[in-house]
């Protein structure tokens, strides 16, 4: 997930820096963000397959369930059904925008504190919810919380990492989503046997890692980029040598000062990003989201338990499944720490693309052939299925997941970053949006085809990814403008105006 990587990597001014307890305690605040987050994604699933939950909010779809003999793929078409995993996406991506104010107007504490004091309101709305209109209004208070977590923790983790670390740290905050996605699947396992309100602990345990941040949030100190910017600058060094652990840190400080005074120069950043040179950046950030979204990974994430029982298995046999999903979600995001600084982005974008096609392809040809409306799957056709399923995750895992926030991350000028990124975040949040409202209508009207359309996605991305997409490995973040001078598409855009920023910068 989103991370801000705001140094130069592999070149560029070496600072002074440990890795100091502090920082180790900052990387813990992060790992309640991104669990907070993961956990929404994994929990939803499993609570909308439960009974208990379906017969007190939709009994309508419990009854449709009722008769699933008759139709497969139609059990879950219910757009309110939708509208309880997909509210939070669109509540996030219109508060993502305010977030980004927040951070700057009022600092990243206080910012970081507002995501989970918003986020617990959601959490308690939901866990004590008596009606659908509470549960809606609940996920919509969870939505604001991850929409102002999602940019305030990983601009708060780039800040304060050291500048060795950021691209690892990056990584790290997906490995900890994944890990949110499996504790839900773990504790929607454990709940859904619990009648008739384990849904309630599945919903309400999202409450343990908001109550961290909240805290968490209260202990922390300020990131010096943020006093500096509000202009605490003896607060600001003071902080730098607390959290870098030696009293050497005038390089860095002044580095500091050079880039926020850039940044303020910048009276709107979200206009400059319309400038020409920008574009290049602006797309990929953009077409890497939706593709990442359109690879049809939270149609697993978030339906897995569903589709699971929509291709014959018993409920637990389903949870279990989505567990099994979860852990190789996991374990497969490790490989891309290790690998992404080795063998670049491109090689391992382009080696998923081929996998996922060959996963989805023949996810959509079994099913078609042996899934028809009423019957269910043999029992060796369906551990086929989910052996594909964790092929397609897998590979999901190690590229387009982490690389789709790292690369927007990368690839724009320090002037346009922040802007630049909350565009990423917000086009994440809009498609998970469409993924989520529409994906159960689709089943239910595409049947097997489905898998298909996903496979079409993943062609287009794979031209996307050979013809259009820099290598971004190695490269100094503050020479990002060199991939796209060089590349055979985008230097049309490069006009001088990219240039002479550059120019100026450095004389600063
Ligand atoms: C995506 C999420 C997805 C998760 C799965 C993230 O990178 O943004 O939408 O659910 O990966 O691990």
């Amino acid at each position: 997930m989103p991370a801000i990587v705001m140094d130069k990597q592999g070149s560029g001014p070496e600072f002074e820096a440990k890795f100091t307890f502090y920082v180790f305690i900052c990387c813990i605040m992060a790992a309640f963000g991104g669990l907070m987050f993961g956990y929404d994604i994994g929990i939803s699933g499993g609570v909308t397959s439960m009974d208990d939950f379906l017969i007190k909010f939709f009994p309508k779809v419990y009854a449709k369930k009722q008769e699933a003999k008759e139709n497969n793929y139609c059990k879950y078409d219910n757009q309110f059904l939708q509208l309880f995993t997909s509210s939070l996406y669109l509540a996030a991506l219109v508060f993502t925008f305010l977030a980004s104010y927040a951070c700057k107007k009022y600092g990243r504490r206080p910012t970081m504190r507002a995501a989970s004091l918003f986020f617990l309101v959601g959490v308690v709305l939901n866990a004590a919810a008596m009606d659908l209109t509470m549960l809606i209004i609940g996920r919509i208070f969870l939505g604001i919380g991850v929409g102002f977590a999602n940019n305030v923790v990983p601009l708060f983790l780039s800040e304060i990492a050291p500048p060795k670390i950021r691209g690892a740290l990056n990584i790290l905050f997906q490995l900890l989503i994944t890990v949110g996605i499996l504790v839900a699947n773990l504790v929607n396992y454990r709940t859904s046997s619990i009648h008739p309100w384990g849904w309630r602990i599945s919903l309400g345990g999202a409450g343990v890692p908001a109550i961290l941040l909240c805290i968490g949030s209260l202990f922390i100190a300020e990131t010096p980029t943020s006093l500096i910017q509000r202009g605490h600058l003896d607060e600001g060094r003071a902080t730098l040598k607390k959290i870098r652990g030696t009293s050497n840190v005038e390089a860095e400080f002044n580095e500091i000062c050079r880039a926020c005074k850039a940044a303020n120069l910048v009276k709107q950043p979200f206009k400059k990003l319309a400038n020409r040179n920008n574009r290049p950046p602006l797309v990929i950030a953009i077409a890497m989201q939706v593709f990442q979204q359109f690879t049809g990974i939270n149609a697993i994430m978030f339906y897995a338990p569903v589709l699971f029982q929509t291709i014959g298995f018993g409920n637990d046999a389903s949870l279990l499944s989505a567990v099994i999903t979860g852990l190789v979600n996991v374990l497969c995001t490790i490989v891309s720490v290790l690998y992404v600084d080795k063998v670049g982005r491109k090689v391992l974008l382009l080696e998923s693309v081929v996998q996922m096609l060959i996963s989805q392809g023949a996810i959509g040809t079994i099913l078609m052939i042996h899934l028809k409306n009423a019957n269910t799957l043999e029992h060796n056709v369906a551990i086929a299925v989910v052996i594909l399923v964790c092929s397609f995750v897998s590979c999901f895992a190690w590229s387009w997941g982490p690389l789709g926030w790292l690369i927007p991350s990368e690839t724009f000028p320090l002037e346009t970053r922040a802007a630049g990124f909350s565009f990423a975040v917000s086009s994440n949040m809009l498609c998970t949006f469409i993924i989520a409202q529409a994906f159960l209508s689709m089943l239910c009207h595409m049947r097997a085809g489905i898998f298909y359309f996903f496979s079409g996605w993943i062609v287009i991305m794979g031209l996307f990814v050979a013809l259009l997409l820099p290598e971004t490995k190695g490269i100094p973040i503050d020479e990002v403008d060199k991939i796209w001078r060089e590349h055979w598409y985008w230097k049309r855009f490069m006009d001088d105006e990219g240039a002479i920023s550059k120019v100026q910068r450095e004389q600063e």
